[in-house]
């Protein structure tokens, strides 16, 4: 596997030329850590991210298991968010999209995934998202964490303005965010207003965070992170500085290089 490193002052990139680099170095580690702790008796806590940055690891994911490897058996998988207000067999449903993209094709049943309570009803909102990250506490916490990079900053649903302290909660999505979604959902209107999200706190307390980035469409977002040197709300991804095990892979467009 080859990339170079580049410094800044919150976290070191892995830059790599190709994002297929990066993608199946991530499936790789997650394959090692599902033997490493398949005797276990909870199984593997993976955190699982929806957007077309991940499709590659999950591919590889699946490659790799119809070859006989990356058995999930008992593992446990988690989501970092869900809309609200979808019907339950709507496609673009975060629950359902990662069906297609990887529960399907590995040894993964929806029994074992874990979705950010998005239903519950309005009055009882606060107390399940409570529930949700004591389950994932009870679940011994997030192994690893996979992380995409929003246009505007976010990670997962923690837009701009989100608190170094946020836990699981409701949203209201930024225009940004809706407009960057809309074409899955064939128009602004028809795109959710709100979403339940794993917080800043949540994701930062997963053991190992990898965090991806790549294109051209994430290189203003990825530029305003790299000239920071704390925390800022208003780049939610900086949140991730000073992580105890964070990679940070990107590709040359994502920073503005080679075939950007
Ligand atoms: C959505 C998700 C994020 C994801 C982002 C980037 O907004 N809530 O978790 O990181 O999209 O998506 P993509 O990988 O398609 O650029």
């Amino acid at each position: 596997m080859s990339y170079r490193t580049l410094t800044a002052p919150l976290f070191d990139l892995r830059v790599v030329d190709d994002p297929s680099t990066a993608q199946h170095a991530v499936a790789e580690e997650i394959a090692r850590l599902l033997e490493r702790e398949a005797g276990r008796e909870e199984g593997l806590v993976l955190g699982l991210a929806t957007g077309s940055t991940m499709v590659g690891v999950y591919d590889e994911l699946a490659r790799r298991h119809a070859a006989g490897g990356a058995t999930f058996g008992r593992a446990r998988a988690v989501l970092l968010d869900e809309y609200r207000g979808l019907p339950a067999d709507h496609p673009q449903r975060f629950a359902n999209w990662i069906r297609g993209a990887l529960l399907d094709r590995v040894d993964l049943p929806a029994e074992q995934l874990e979705v950010p309570p998005a239903d519950a009803p309005g009055a009882e909102l606060e107390a399940a998202c409570s529930a949700f990250d004591r389950r994932l506490r009870a679940l011994g916490g997030v192994d690893l964490q996979l992380l995409g990079l929003g246009r505007n900053g976010h990670v997962a649903f923690n837009e701009p303005g989100s608190p170094l302290d946020s836990t699981t909660r409701l949203v209201r999505l930024a225009e940004s965010s809706r407009e960057a979604n809309s074409a899955a959902f064939g128009s602004l209107d028809a795109t959710p207003t709100s979403a339940v999200t794993q917080g800043l706190a949540t994701i930062r307390a997963a053991r190992r965070v990898r965090l991806l980035a790549f294109g051209a469409s994430k290189r203003d977002a990825l530029a305003r992170l790299l000239e920071l040197h704390r925390f800022d709300p208003d780049r939610p991804a900086s949140a991730l500085g000073g992580h105890q095990d964070l990679e940070v892979w990107v590709d040359e467009a994502a920073l503005g290089g080679n075939g950007g």
